[in-house]
């Protein structure tokens, strides 16, 4: 694989560092970046290349991820609109753009996937939607496969719109279990524990669980029901959750975040 990083930021250096991790047949890296610091850390820890120019990082590669703010994009495009060719693989991790507006900048009409990676990618149990234009051929989506794999697990999906969801669910879904965490946290210190050990207990329990979840053959309704005995603490727990209508309230923050999500979408294809 010879990929060129447009933007050396967070999410480029976890998915650079991944790669590498992951060992996965890297030919080449190009990385190009305004920013002196951000090429010298990367060109320091890996065997990367950087351009300060956009232009410069493209020629020869095979895929280009666009891994700029999404504010920056529309620059970046205009950028590299007449440089893309048709053969290069146009892979965005950008969050809320549509390929159809990157599609109305490059000129040449190349493959373009678009995916929805989330931040625990960067220790490498990252969750990827990717959605695929029809013209990506077989050996492209799986060059994306690779790629993203490289940084935790991928699901694929035949509608660009479900990507929206995905954000809802696993792109901003870190935020809803630290939100999780720091409630457990908050409510055990209320009742007489030291802060740092309700701390622990919250994070561990949330960290054993789902360790568990993903271990396990049987579904997480079961090893729910596992945990709750009749008339025991745990239900009476999750009796209070349910008379806060609590799935009903998680139902409707990711409606409201699928929402905002579409809104910028649609945002973003008039501009
Ligand atoms: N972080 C997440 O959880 C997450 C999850 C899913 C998707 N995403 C998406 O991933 C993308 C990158 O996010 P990030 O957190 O990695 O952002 P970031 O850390 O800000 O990285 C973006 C990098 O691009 C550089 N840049 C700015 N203008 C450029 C240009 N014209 N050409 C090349 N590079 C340029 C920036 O430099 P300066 O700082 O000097 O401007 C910065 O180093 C975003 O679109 C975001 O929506 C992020």
């Amino acid at each position: 694989m010879r990929i060129a990083f447009i933007g050396g930021g967070n999410m480029a250096t976890a998915l650079i560092s991944r790669l590498f991790a992951s060992r996965h047949n890297v030919d080449r890296i190009q990385v190009a970046d305004p920013g002196t610091g951000v090429r010298e850390r990367l060109q320091k820890q890996w065997p990367v290349t950087c351009f300060k120019q956009t232009a410069d990082a493209l020629k020869g590669m095979d895929a280009i991820v666009l891994a700029v703010k999404p504010q920056v994009l529309p620059m970046v495009l205009e950028e590299i609109g007449s440089l893309v060719t048709s053969e290069q693989l146009v892979i965005s991790i950008v969050a809320g753009i549509p390929t159809s507006q990157i599609a109305a900048r490059l000129k040449s009409n190349p493959p373009i996937v678009r995916t929805m990676p989330n931040t625990p990618a960067l220790i490498g149990l990252g969750i990827t939607g990717i959605y695929a234009r029809v013209n990506c051929s077989l050996a492209q989506r799986e060059m994306t496969q690779n790629l993203m794999e490289s940084a935790g697990e991928v699901i694929w999906l035949d509608k660009e719109s479900l990507l929206d969801v995905v954000t809802a669910v696993s792109g901003s879904g870190p935020a809803y279990f630290y939100y999780l965490i720091e409630s457990l946290r908050n409510a055990g210190t209320r009742l007489g524990l030291p802060v740092d050990v309700a701390a622990k207990l919250a994070l561990y329990t949330a960290y054993g669980a789902s360790t568990m979840a993903v271990q396990s053959d049987l579904d997480v309704t079961e090893l729910r029901h596992r945990v709750t005995t009749k008339g025991g603490t745990t239900e009476a727990a999750l009796e209070q959750l349910n008379a806060g209508h609590f799935e009903q309230l998680i139902d409707s923050a990711i409606n409201a975040a699928t929402k905002r999500g579409q809104e910028l979408a649609n945002k973003a294809e008039r501009l």
